[in-house]
């Protein structure tokens, strides 16, 4: 029966979760660290360094040679793709490797817009981080014209109504993240998918933020691309994209001769980071314990994985839950996002703040000081910034938990913020 069938433990065993992952250990000025700086990268648990180095002592090679260590190296990959294909929920073939998402997205971008020109139209977002922006923006100097969907300011939700308006029969592709790295929204994505296929356009999905909180499932969602990096998913610092297969056969990649013209290995260009590839097959091994522990009869890697997803997500909900509470009782500080409590499965726990009188990165580096790793300024999501008109003013501090955190960091992290801002 399918883990979502089951009534399914959803527990997380968060002390065997921390004792993963060596770098929570550390302290800063003699306070213990708290890492809320998931957004911009995880920490690792010990097998994704383990395999790292192991790959290197023992195995480091290129690929395709006629001798023991390139064909461990061949095998590893292989073994790596599988992984990522139980992850995203597809087939191997449709699994590509990159050195990380914007670099994928701009591979990805050049490809389609070979295509494009003038009278075509892509739509993007005023929520997105602007690796799913620029690349298509690039598209202009062809000719194509970028059309914006906006945000409800009001709670930094895509305003649905009007993304839906934009999308018509000159629309050749949607650009739409799973989850805002800045404020923490959740998008409705398979109805985004369901728009654009319903034009025919293509729907490209930047699932880099919500991999850490939330299950994939390219096959649910039916979305033609999404990508993903390991580094902010407990894995070593590469980009991961899912294509569906007809399109990575269709499009033309711009690669160099010899390469083979076989997907995915054709959108593989140059000697691949083989040593990461390795971490994220072990990352996604971490993951599958994590299931397996929650729901010991979860037989299958995905399964396994579902079921790690259930207990991130019940265990993440209480921590955001508590920080909500904690944070709008702040007297002066402003909460970007939704903070309303029967609306929390549509956001996940990032929260970017603003407290008067104090800028982002003054808050940033007293609680640098204190040891709580937050981030101050802009993310890269710089739309909303400037939609929001945070930009010139040092944009947000941003607080993201992951699964590894606890209530008493939430409430530590609490007790410091109302200390700096009471000074
Ligand atoms: C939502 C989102 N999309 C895209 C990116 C870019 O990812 P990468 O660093 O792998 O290029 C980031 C990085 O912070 C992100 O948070």
């Amino acid at each position: 029966m399918p883990i979502a069938e089951t009534a399914a433990s959803t527990a997380l065993d968060l002390s065997w979760v921390r004792s993963q992952f060596p770098a929570l250990a550390q302290t800063v000025n003699g306070h213990p660290a708290v890492f809320l700086d998931g957004p911009g990268g995880t920490q690792v648990p010990q097998r994704v360094i383990d395999a790292i180095t192991d790959y290197l002592r023992r195995d480091n090679a290129n690929t395709g040679g006629a001798y023991a260590t390139s064909r461990r190296t061949d095998a590893m990959i292989a073994g790596a793709r599988e992984a990522m294909a139980d992850f995203f929920q597809c087939g191997r073939d449709e699994v590509v490797f990159g050195p990380n998402m914007t670099t994928l997205t701009y591979a990805m971008s050049r490809a389609i817009g070979r295509d494009l020109g003038p009278g075509d139209e892509i739509l993007v977002t005023r929520l997105d981080h602007d690796a799913n922006v620029s690349p298509w923006l690039a598209l202009e100097e062809k000719g194509v014209t970028i059309r914006w969907a906006e945000i409800r300011e009001q709670n930094c939700t895509l305003d649905i109504t009007d993304l839906a308006s934009k999308i018509n029969e000159r629309t050749k592709l949607v650009a739409v993240g799973y989850a805002s790295n800045a404020v923490g929204t959740i998008n409705p994505v398979k109805e985004i998918v369901r728009l654009a296929h319903a034009v025919g356009a293509l729907a490209y999905i930047d699932a880099v933020h919500y991999g850490p909180h939330g299950l994939i499932d390219v096959a649910a969602l039916d979305c033609d691309f999404l990508v993903c990096s390991t580094y902010k998913f407990f894995g070593p610092h590469m980009g991961v994209l899912f294509g569906k297969r007809e399109h990575l056969k269709r499009l033309q990649p711009y690669k160099v001769r010899p390469n083979t013209n076989a997907i995915p290995n054709c959108w593989e260009w140059g000697t691949l980071n083989h040593e990461c590839i390795g971490g994220i097959a072990a990352c996604v091994a971490y993951l599958a314990d994590l299931g397996k522990r929650a729901h010991p009869e979860a037989s299958m890697r995905r399964e396994a994985i579902v079921a790690a997803y259930e207990a991130i997500h019940h265990h993440e909900r209480g921590l955001m839950e508590r920080m909500i509470r904690g944070l709008t009782a702040i007297p002066r500080l402003k909460l970007y996002g939704i903070a309303d409590p029967l609306r929390l499965e549509e956001r996940c726990a990032t929260f970017a703040v603003r407290v008067e009188g104090h800028t982002p990165l003054e808050l940033a580096t007293k609680l640098g000081e204190r040891g709580f790793f937050t981030w101050d300024g802009n993310y890269y999501a710089l739309n909303l910034t400037e939609q929001l008109d945070v930009e010139k003013s040092g944009g947000f501090l941003r607080i993201g938990l992951v699964h590894y955190n606890t209530a008493d960091e939430v409430d530590r992290l609490l007790a410091a913020l109302r200390e700096i801002v009471s000074d």
